[in-house]
């Protein structure tokens, strides 16, 4: 039998009073183990995880189209393996998707390639945005816009501002605080006899998600302890907006809809609203 040495105070001290904004200490979206099993996970239309059903996406393709005409020019800021993208270009927009997940954007290109299609990709740090054209419309989708802190916000949004023509618009998508009711804010725990999500390696994963209302935000955090001891901590924050927020992020103009998607969860519900912004 095989010992291991935790140091259960420690642990306990690292994951049971997370303030905002800590932040964890592994990256999932670049793991390149973990990056394969997301890509599985986005291309998977029955799993409404990463990315949404084929049919929430299709009603987002009706609702952009309703925003700009045919022939703009739509940027997709983490664009993942393309399920955006690719619909978009075959209805007729001029089309650039920014991820940072290598994995997720060689699946896009070769699609894209296979299907020849004429769609942009480039490997970038949405963070630190830097293009050197101006788009009609700039959409970052699955409630990644709240899943940047307060100040990473702000910075992206001034990018972003840079990044658009004169009355080009941002759509983004948001978590609501009445769709969050749907959130469990209680402990759980899963574990794997190797193979698992998160390593290939034996793990049992303790998951937890808190709910900062002074910050309008939630908190999903993963805490994965390997056989050796080993712990990996993921955290996930997002946020929810008032239009004051949103105003105080510098765009004035503010279009607001929600009741476009019927999933479950609070990143997929009826909840989830879109707002279409402009500076
Ligand atoms: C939740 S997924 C959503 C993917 C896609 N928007 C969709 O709805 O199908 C988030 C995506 O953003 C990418 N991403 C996360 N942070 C990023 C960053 N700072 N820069 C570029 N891409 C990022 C991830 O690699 C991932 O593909």
């Amino acid at each position: 039998m095989r010992h291991c040495k935790l140091d259960i105070e420690a642990l306990i001290q690292q994951t049971e009073h997370p303030k905002p904004y800590d932040r964890g200490k592994d990256s999932m979206w670049t793991d390149p183990y973990i990056s394969e099993k997301l890509l599985a996970i986005h291309l998977d239309p029955s799993v409404e995880a990463a990315s949404r059903s084929p049919k929430a996406i299709e009603a987002t393709l009706d609702y952009i189209q309703k925003l700009v005409p045919r022939g703009a020019s739509i940027l997709d800021l983490g664009c993942g393996p393309g399920l955006y993208t690719h619909q978009l270009a075959k209805r007729g927009y001029e089309v650039t998707g920014v991820d940072f997940s290598s994995v997720s954007l060689d699946y896009a290109r070769q699609r894209r390639d296979e299907e020849g299609l004429c769609i942009t990709y480039l490997k970038q740090d949405y963070r630190s945005l830097k293009l050197d054209q101006t788009y009609d419309l700039i959409m970052m989708i699955y409630c990644d816009f709240g899943a940047l802190v307060p100040e990473e916000q702000h910075h992206l949004a001034s990018l972003i501002k840079q990044h658009l023509k004169e009355g080009g618009l941002f759509l983004f998508d948001s978590i609501t605080e009445v769709g969050i009711k749907q959130m469990h804010f209680n402990a759980s725990y899963s574990f794997s006899k190797g193979e698992g999500f998160y390593s290939p390696e034996p793990y049992l994963c303790l998951d937890r998600n808190f709910h900062f209302p002074d910050q309008c935000a939630v908190l999903e955090q993963h805490f994965i302890i390997f056989e050796d001891g080993e712990t990996k901590l993921y955290r996930f924050w997002n946020h929810y907006f008032s239009n004051d927020q949103i105003k105080a992020l510098g765009f004035s103009r503010i279009s607001r809809q929600a009741g476009l998607l019927y999933g479950h969860g609070p990143y997929n519900n009826e909840e989830v609203v879109f707002y279409a912004v402009q500076p």
